[in-house]
């Protein structure tokens, strides 16, 4: 794919880049994790809140359709996708919005020497917004600067929402997992029957605060392909006190690569590299000492020849959970998967998802309630949605959330 013509933008530093992609103080278009700061983070958690409030009764549901009712998405989707794909799909469908799909591009005009680019200009012709996967890293960046020339010409112009870039950016799971831990590190404090949570684990844990501030977050498997990672460990790395361990196999290819070790380094995280999950710091075994497991599998579908013959060396034992280690674990630390697991090198067994710090399924249920909060901001429905939680229960979600 030739995206010459966009070189000179692609060329600049990210921090360079987000104002494009910005209007009346809300997101345009959402493409890098480092779009969310902690502001426009918390206060997409909170809308997920109310959704998920709301969601809960047949007239909430009823009332939440009508938010984006005037609204259409493409989904369009040139990499394989479950979870990123359906959860957008039924956030759109929460909200109102009517979807249609392109999920495989040889069932479109591409066949015909269209390129991906006029894809999304007809795209934009009869949707209101474009939720895309690609293998190409960065064209969902250069659809959204198709989309700013489009507008600064007057033209019809949509905002475009990156479902997972090539290897490098899947901004919208990091929002999504951020949301997960957030919810799990408030230790029920929004929850009346549960005030004292927080309380109970203190007398164990007693230096454990609430939020995400002050904490071990451990990544463990394929470090250096995983997109996921990449914009975890962004958008984490704005949090004080911030400590990651990376463990990962002995191989350049699946370890942390040098931007984003010096990027979370210009954050002031304190960063470790480990080469197994049983490794210690300071003599304590790492899980001992961790606040939340992020696990991921090893991508085998990048691999070359080459490089799957090297893994055949490797132990990957070291990079799976075992019923004895996630004992070792903290009582409140979840562990998290973006998925797919491999079913079989079954880096997180079946037989842990029974346990309680076993947060996967649920992580993936909140992609949904996430993606519905991101959409609702991009098409500046936010305001209504308070409206509406007010005529709905009489008071603010303010006042009242109890999640
Ligand atoms: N986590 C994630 O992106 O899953 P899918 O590839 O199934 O969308």
């Amino acid at each position: 794919m030739d995206l010459s013509e966009f070189q000179w933008q692609l060329d600049r530093p990210i921090r360079m880049k987000t104002a494009e992609f910005e209007r009346e103080g809300r997101l345009k278009h959402c493409i890098f994790a480092s779009q969310f700061d902690r502001p426009l983070l918390q206060k997409t958690c909170f809308i997920a809140d109310m959704i998920r409030v709301l969601s809960r009764t047949r007239e909430g549901s009823n009332k939440l359709r009508e938010l984006l009712s005037h609204k259409r998405a493409m989904l369009y989707f040139a990499q394989p996708s479950t979870r990123t794909f359906l959860s957008f799909m039924a956030a759109c469908q929460i909200l109102g919005i009517t979807c249609n799909e392109v999920r495989d591009p040889s069932l479109s005009s591409e066949v015909k020497k269209e390129s991906p680019l006029d894809s999304i200009r007809m795209f934009s012709s009869y949707f209101d917004l474009i939720i895309m996967r690609s293998n190409i890293t960065q064209f969902a960046e250069c659809c959204a600067y198709l989309m700013n020339d489009l507008a600064q010409n007057s033209m019809r112009s949509v905002p475009i929402v990156n479902g997972g870039a090539g290897s490098n950016e899947h901004p919208t799971q990091a929002l999504l997992d951020v949301y997960t831990i957030d919810r799990t590190f408030q230790f029920g404090q929004k929850e009346a029957s549960s005030k004292s949570r927080i309380m109970d684990l203190r007398r164990k844990y007693s230096n454990l605060t609430h939020g995400l501030d002050n904490k071990i977050y451990a990544f463990c498997g394929d470090l250096g392909r995983g997109r996921t990672v990449r914009s975890l460990a962004t958008v984490l790395s704005q949090y004080q006190n911030t400590t990651m361990v990376f463990v990962a196999p002995p191989d350049e290819t699946l370890q942390l690569d040098s931007e984003l070790r010096d990027h979370l380094i210009s954050k002031n995280v304190q960063i470790y590299e480990l080469d197994s999950l049983d490794a210690a710091i300071n003599g304590v075994p790492i899980l001992k000492q961790i606040d939340c497991l992020y696990m991921t599998r090893i991508q085998k579908e990048h691999d070359t020849p080459e490089m799957a013959a090297s893994y055949q060396s490797l132990d990957l034992s070291h990079f799976k959970l075992t019923r004895d280690r996630v004992e070792q674990m903290k009582d409140y630390a979840p562990i998290l998967h973006p998925f797919p697991r491999d079913s079989e090198e079954a880096e997180i067994p079946t037989e842990i998802d029974k346990d309680p710090r076993a947060m996967y399924f649920r992580q993936a249920r909140n992609g949904m309630w996430a993606r519905a909060a991101l959409l609702l901001h991009i098409c500046d429905g936010v305001d209504q949605l308070h409206t509406l939680y007010k005529e709905f229960y009489g008071v603010t979600a303010e006042e009242s959330l109890v999640i």
